[in-house]
């Protein structure tokens, strides 16, 4: 079974509540939660404040993406916003298991992920802390980019590390996700799909998050 987690960077944010619901009756399974500070990457998205406020709104599992330095700051104020799973980026501080543990001390699933340039090995010693690893599929920081084919093979070799350690580890990807990308991504080892633009600019969400699926069956 794959999973469809819409990113509300491409919502309207003039009418956030609406859009969540939207994409919640059209039949997501997780919310995606961009969170940019303008030094990791070119770009200020929102931060737990935010998120907090959509917390009351939405029964969705909360998929937060950190994309800020030093995460190890903010992990506390993102578990009690409602995060569900927080993702930190291997790229953005030095102690990763620190950071991984807090995560999971505070009641949250831990995700690491790597840019499309990072090499796919680096997560190895991280994943026994792990319960998701997220592959970028676009360079991080802006929403509507196209998809890196590239960036496949570190999906297969993340996959093949996951499957040679037996351990049950999900892997993501973010980035270009459209019904004419996702099936190399599920081909090559993805089974949790962030999309932005594919679903937000659609004109009906729950036609978007089906196409996304059919192309995967
Ligand atoms: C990019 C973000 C993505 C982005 C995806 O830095 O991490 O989650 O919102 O947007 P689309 O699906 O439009 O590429
Ligand atoms: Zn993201």
């Amino acid at each position: 079974m794959i999973k469809i987690s819409p990113s509300i960077l491409a919502a309207d944010f003039s009418r956030l509540g609406e859009e969540v619901s939207r994409v919640e009756e059209g039949g997501a399974d997780l919310l995606h939660l961009d969170v940019m500070d303008g030094v990791f990457v070119p770009n200020i998205s929102f931060g737990a404040g935010v998120i907090s406020s959509i917390r009351r709104r939405s029964a969705l599992p909360f998929d937060v993406h950190l994309m800020i330095t030093n995460p190890s700051r903010y992990i506390d104020d993102f578990a009690k916003a409602g995060a569900d799973i927080i993702t930190i980026h291997y790229e953005s501080c030095a102690d990763q298991i620190d950071v991984l543990k807090q995560i999971r001390a505070a009641g949250c699933r831990p995700s690491i992920s790597i840019k499309p340039a990072t090499p796919a090995f680096v997560p190895e010693p991280l994943l026994e802390y792990v319960d998701m690893v997220l592959v970028m599929t676009v360079e991080p920081g802006f929403g509507g980019q196209s998809f890196i084919p590239e960036t496949m093979e570190s999906v297969r070799a993340v996959s093949a590390m996951i499957k040679a350690k037996g351990l049950g580890i999900d892997i993501e990807v973010d980035g270009g996700i459209s019904p004419s990308t996702i099936r190399t991504a599920y081909d090559a080892g993805a089974r949790i799909f962030v999309a932005g633009s594919a679903v937000f600019k659609a004109k009906e969400p729950s036609d978007a998050i089906k196409a996304l699926r059919n192309a995967c069956e």
